[in-house]
């Protein structure tokens, strides 16, 4: 049976529509592989044939900023779970015209803006010494398979099949004139917790894929203040979406 895992983000802590979870706890011998331990517990069911597991990568309650995920102690988990994917979601400010609240990106590039995280296994501590190809940053099949789910779905704010993300180091939002910058770089939608996941899992050899939901427009793309009250509102709707988009992925196999 495949196993999917599912990273959740802002808005997206719990998946209580599974049933029969098991839940592998936080400090378990499993999860904990020399690196600390991951975000949260991990839960684990069965939906229509394939087995999910669900890591909530700010905690739950949601409590870890950013910069002070254990992005690895989380890759590790999965891992050592059986992940053989992984999608992770991910809320965003939207840079391009077309990347309004509500909508989904499932980005193909990113770039990096954070710094001091701990972004390799391969550090010469933990593994030796190493260098992973990392031109597509995503795995393409699995980004297909997104792809075509989210059109099977027709959501009403609708999707991009590609976009850049970049990854700024948080936790505050950013000013205009680096929303201009990442604009300049060519970023269609900015976030805090794209990277160094997406690098890990590449060293793990999982196949890693994202979904973006826009939640806010980036800075200075609205003649208003970000209202947090507002990204609160699309979140909710938003995370209705994502688990739909999730089940409808579980009914989808690679081959389509
Ligand atoms: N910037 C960075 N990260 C975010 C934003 C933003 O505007 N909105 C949601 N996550």
């Amino acid at each position: 049976m495949k196993t999917i895992a599912i990273i959740g983000g802002t808005g997206l802590t719990e998946f209580s529509e599974l049933s029969n979870v098991k839940c592998h706890a936080q400090e378990s011998k499993v999860l904990d592989l020399g690196l600390g331990c991951p975000s949260s517990a991990i839960t684990e069911a069965v939906f229509n044939g394939t087995r999910l597991l669900f890591l909530s990568r700010h905690g739950h309650p949601r409590a870890l900023p950013p910069h002070k995920i254990n992005y690895r102690a989380n890759l590790l988990a999965l891992q050592a779970l059986g992940a053989d994917e992984i999608i992770a979601v991910n809320a965003a400010g939207g840079i391009s015209t077309h990347a309004v609240a509500g909508h989904l990106v499932i980005p193909d590039q990113l770039i990096d803006y954070t710094h001091g995280r701990e972004n390799t296994f391969f550090d010469g501590a933990f593994r030796p010494l190493d260098h992973v190809e990392f031109s597509y940053p995503y795995d393409e099949g699995l980004r297909q398979r997104i792809y075509t789910a989210l059109k099977q779905l027709a959501l009403p704010l609708g999707f991009s099949r590609s976009g850049v993300y970049g990854v700024t180091q948080g936790p505050r939002l950013e000013t205009i004139a680096e929303i201009r910058r990442l604009e300049q770089d060519g970023c269609d939608v900015v976030g805090m917790t794209g990277m160094p996941e997406a690098v890990l899992a590449r060293e793990l050899e999982i196949p890693y894929a994202s979904v973006c939901l826009v939640v806010n427009p980036a800075a200075g793309k609205t003649s208003q203040e970000i209202a947090l009250e507002e990204i609160h509102a699309v979140l909710i709707q938003g995370m209705v979406e994502i688990k739909q988009l999730i089940f409808q992925i579980c009914g989808i196999n690679s081959s389509e």
